[in-house]
């Protein structure tokens, strides 16, 4: 039987593989353009290293290990388990260039496994390389979704392409009790939905929101049910604040993926120092030093020949015994520390990490599933009996390197998808926001989410006045200004070098309004400066520098909040070329930053090109929050 809709896994895979070759491209191309102790600097690259062993892998790959020259630390980088990197053997030989992924790290080494045996050289370099590893995956998983009948998968894929309906059991809301006293209406509805969900469930979680907090609870409902979860986000950050709240609420969560990505203070939940500060683990350092004196009395004996054979074979028992116990002891603690864990956290392909390759998990939970693509999203979906995903489809989707891939859909979220085919028993809007005073938050929620948002009362008034030691001033008191540059002719320019805009007069307005920030009293780490262009947040991070004043990408803020948050829209032009603007989603992202004001800065005769634009001066003008350049001094 031919399998539903094959051809639509095909297209993605066809994306993956341009994605691909444009992240090859660019590093090509980093390669050409930088010294190598340029790269070295940036993380992409380790020169001057040394061969310290040849070994082999559980799997049979081949292994090498290297260290720096007279065992230095290593730079902090960015080269991270599973990335792929090219080895150049200095002086450079006549072999091939090997590429290899990196197996494993430590401070002073790095293993690297190959699929052949690395060669003999004085010194050795690793640069970069695209990852394959996580394209492969992506490319397999395709395969797999596209390929698979009577599973799980194919239910879920089948109910993606709206070829089969998702199924719920009874439940009735009355019958939880909530761990979380403190949630409110629509998040309780949530996690209903998302507990009675047999297949699949949405979050649907607008800015500030309380997504996590909701799937925090679903998360300790399951446990309550003795389900085995996996939960995942698509960066390390967004895994390490998962794997934080959970353990606040006193799970005992294991995270997948190397320490060296995991925020410091959380790396006691990882899986390397689990195993090695379990209290069962505290006999096998003393079993190791046991072994090595054994062995090193085996030698001394072969060196002089002075005893009997039979003694020599003793010992070779001794030590082979010892050995056994060892692994023995190192297999119990891995044991037990995955019995212990009640969930386990980590990036999507985490869920094929050696340690679980093998499981399959009642539940899957992926927080800010509107972050990652469509093949990275089921890559942790293979191992799942049922999944449940939060995210926003109006906020910014996930970074695709290919404006071809992107123009082709890979932008383009399967919780968007799901979104589309889902009835409302499967998807719930939280729309009880923690963040926006009422105003900030109106136009948002106007534009994005049918105006159903609510402010809830412990922000909706919120100004910047009611911080501490801020002064009482009508600036301080109005909670939204739009500053209209129309007419002050103050022209974008295109920075050279890059495609990207600026506009220095609009920058110094940024800062007269920033100025008057400051003077009232709001303190510099409550501020945000945020850009939808990075050429004007380059340049307004030249004109000032404060610390605690934040200056960012749009792109780069989302998911972050200030007490105030100043928007550079930059584009002003006579033909009404709006660019990057035309995204409506990355003004959702910018608009819904400020907790207590927002201010916009833009060109209205250009910006109402879009009438996108145009409904947001009117939305200032209503809320009494539009001034014109002309009235600003
Ligand atoms: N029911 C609630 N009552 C009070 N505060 C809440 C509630 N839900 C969430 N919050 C707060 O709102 C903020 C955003 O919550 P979070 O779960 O991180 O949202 P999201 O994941 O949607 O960004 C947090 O400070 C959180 O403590
Ligand atoms: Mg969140």
């Amino acid at each position: 039987m031919k399998p539903p809709d094959k051809d639509y896994f095909l297209i993605l895979k066809d994306l993956v593989r341009i994605e691909e070759s444009e992240e090859f491209e660019e590093i090509r191309s980093e390669y050409t353009s930088l010294s190598p102790a340029e790269r070295e600097r940036r993380g992409k690259a380790l020169l001057n290293l040394r061969l310290a062993e040849r070994h082999f892998s559980p799997a049979g790959h081949f292994l090498a290990t290297f260290v720096l020259e007279n065992n230095a630390v290593f730079p902090i980088f960015t080269l991270e388990i599973g990335d792929m990197v090219s080895l150049v053997a200095r002086p450079l030989g006549e072999d091939d260039l090997l590429t290899g992924t990196i197996y494993e790290k430590t401070l002073d080494s790095i293993t690297v496994a190959f699929q052949e045996e690395a060669p003999e050289a004085e010194r050795f370099e690793l640069h970069r390389s695209v990852n394959r590893v996580t394209f492969k995956r992506m490319l397999e998983t395709l395969d797999a979704v596209a390929q698979t009948q009577n599973t799980r998968l194919a239910v879920l894929r089948d109910i993606s392409l709206g070829l089969r309906k998702a199924a719920s059991g009874d439940l009735e809301e009355a019958s939880i009790r909530w761990f979380d006293k403190g949630l409110n209406r629509s998040q309780k509805e949530a996690v209903h939905k998302a507990l009675a969900a047999r297949d699949i469930a949405l979050v649907h979680g607008p800015p500030g929101t309380g997504k996590t907090t909701a799937l925090i609870e679903l998360i300790r409902q399951s446990l309550f049910l003795k389900q085995s979860v996996y939960v995942t986000a698509p960066s390390n950050t967004a895994c390490d604040n998962l794997l934080e709240r959970l353990v606040a609420s006193g799970v005992n969560a294991l995270r997948l993926g190397h320490p060296a990505r995991v925020s410091q203070h959380l790396r006691e939940h990882t899986l390397d120092f689990k195993l090695a500060l379990h209290p069962a683990a505290k006999e096998i350092p003393l079993a190791e030093a046991e072994w090595g004196r054994l062995k090193s009395r085996l030698e001394r004996y072969r060196d002089r020949r002075s005893p009997g054979r039979e003694e020599e074979q003793a010992l070779g028992r001794d030590i082979s015994f010892l050995r056994q116990e060892i692994q023995h002891l190192r297999k119990e603690v891995f044991t037990r520390v995955m019995k212990e864990a009640q969930v386990v956290v980590g990036t999507p392909t985490g869920i094929q990490d050696r340690s679980i390759r093998e499981r399959t998990f009642d539940l899957v939970v992926i927080d800010e599933a509107t972050q990652a693509t469509e093949p990275m999203a089921w890559i942790p979906m293979t191992s799942a009996v049922k999944v449940v995903m939060a995210g926003d489809h109006f906020q910014l989707p996930p970074t695709v390197r290919s404006k071809e891939a992107d123009a082709k859909g890979l932008g383009r979220t399967l919780f968007e998808r799901y979104y589309s085919v889902l009835p409302e028993d499967f998807r719930a809007l939280l729309d009880r926001q923690y963040r926006m005073n009422e105003k900030i938050m109106g136009f948002s929620s106007r534009m994005f989410y049918e105006d159903r948002l609510i402010a809830d009362d412990s922000v909706r008034t919120q100004t910047l006045s009611g911080l501490p030691g801020v002064q009482d001033t009508p600036d301080t008191n109005e909670p939204l200004l739009y500053i209209d540059t129309a007419g002050k002719g103050f022209e974008e320019r295109l920075e050279e070098g890059s495609e990207s805009r600026y506009n220095p007069e609009e920058a110094q307005l940024v800062l007269s309004e920033l100025k008057k920030s400051l003077d009232a009293g709001v303190p510099p780490s409550g501020i945000a400066i945020i850009s939808p262009y990075s050429a004007q947040v380059r340049l307004l991070t030249r004109l000032f520098s404060s610390p605690g004043v934040e200056i960012d990408s749009v792109d780069g803020f989302q998911g972050r909040e200030k007490e105030l948050v100043i928007v550079s829209l930059v584009r002003s032009n006579l033909t009404g070329e709006l660019g990057f603007l035309n995204d409506t989603r990355r003004m959702n992202v910018a608009m819904t930053r400020a907790r207590r004001k927002l201010i916009v800065i833009g060109d209205s005769a250009t910006l109402s090109s879009l009438s996108f634009y145009k409904a947001f001066i009117a939305y200032a003008g209503e809320a009494g929050g539009y001034k014109s350049a002309w009235e600003m001094v």
